[in-house]
C-alpha cells in the first residue's frame, strides 16, 4: 500500500444538462486522481434560464457516471474555493474546448487561486468530436427539433424530450 494521501479532484459546473464532452474529460481525469468529484454549481455564472433543476441534473450525472465507482456528484452553494477546502480537493478540473474558452477560464483560474493559494486547476481538452459541443448548443438544438442523441447519454435524451415536448 502506497502511502500517499488520496488525490481529490473536482469537476465543478452547471451541466445542464451533462454531455459526451463532459463525460469525456472526466473520465480523462481519472488517470490523474483517485477521485473526482463532479459537483453541480447552485451559482453558475452563464446560466440563466436552467433546463434541469440542480436536483435533476444529479441524478441524470448519477446515471451517466453509475459505473464509475470513483466518480462522485455532488453540488455546492456558494464558492467554489470553500466547497474545495470542505472536500479536501487537491485541484479543480475544467474542460477546454477552443480558444474561445480560455479568457473566461483563465480568469476563473487566476480569481480561486487568489481565493484558495493551494488549490490548482488544471485543464484537459475533449476528443475531437466533441471540441464544439457545450451544453447550451445541445438545449437549443433539442429545443428546436434536432437531433442531439450523438451528444448526450441516452436518459438525458429522454429526459430532454419529456421536458421540451411536455
Ligand atoms: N462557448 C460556448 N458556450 C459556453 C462558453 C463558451 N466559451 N462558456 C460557457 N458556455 C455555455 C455552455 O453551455 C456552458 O456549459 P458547458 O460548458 O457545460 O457546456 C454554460 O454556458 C454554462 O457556463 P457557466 O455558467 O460558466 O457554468 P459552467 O458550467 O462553466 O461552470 C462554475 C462555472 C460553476 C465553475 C463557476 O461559475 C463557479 O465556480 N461557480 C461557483 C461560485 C464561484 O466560486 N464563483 C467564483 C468563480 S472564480
Amino acid at each position: 500500500m502506497s502511502d500517499r494521501p488520496e488525490t481529490i479532484a473536482i469537476y465543478p459546473g452547471s451541466f445542464d444538462p451533462v454531455t459526451r464532452g463532459h463525460e469525456d474529460i472526466a473520465r480523462r481525469c481519472m488517470k490523474l486522481t483517485d477521485t473526482l468529484i463532479v459537483a453541480v454549481a447552485h451559482t453558475a455564472t452563464q446560466v440563466k434560464a436552467p433546463l434541469f433543476s440542480v436536483e435533476e441534473r444529479i441524478e441524470l450525472l448519477t446515471d451517466v457516471f453509475a459505473h464509475e465507482p470513483r466518480i462522485k456528484v455532488m453540488h455546492f452553494q456558494g464558492l467554489l474555493v470553500q466547497f474545495a477546502r470542505e472536500v479536501g480537493a487537491t485541484f479543480v478540473l475544467r474542460g477546454l474546448r477552443a480558444v474561445s474558452d480560455f479568457e473566461y477560464e483563465f480568469q476563473m483560474a487566476q480569481m480561486n487561486r487568489e481565493l484558495y493559494g493551494d488549490l490548482e486547476t488544471v485543464f484537459l481538452t475533449p476528443e475531437h468530436d466533441f471540441a464544439f459541443l457545450s451544453a447550451s448548443l445541445v438545449r437549443e438544438v433539442a429545443s428546436l427539433g434536432g437531433d442531439v442523441s450523438g451528444f448526450v447519454s441516452p436518459l438525458v435524451l429522454e429526459r430532454m424530450r419529456e421536458r421540451l415536448e411536455g
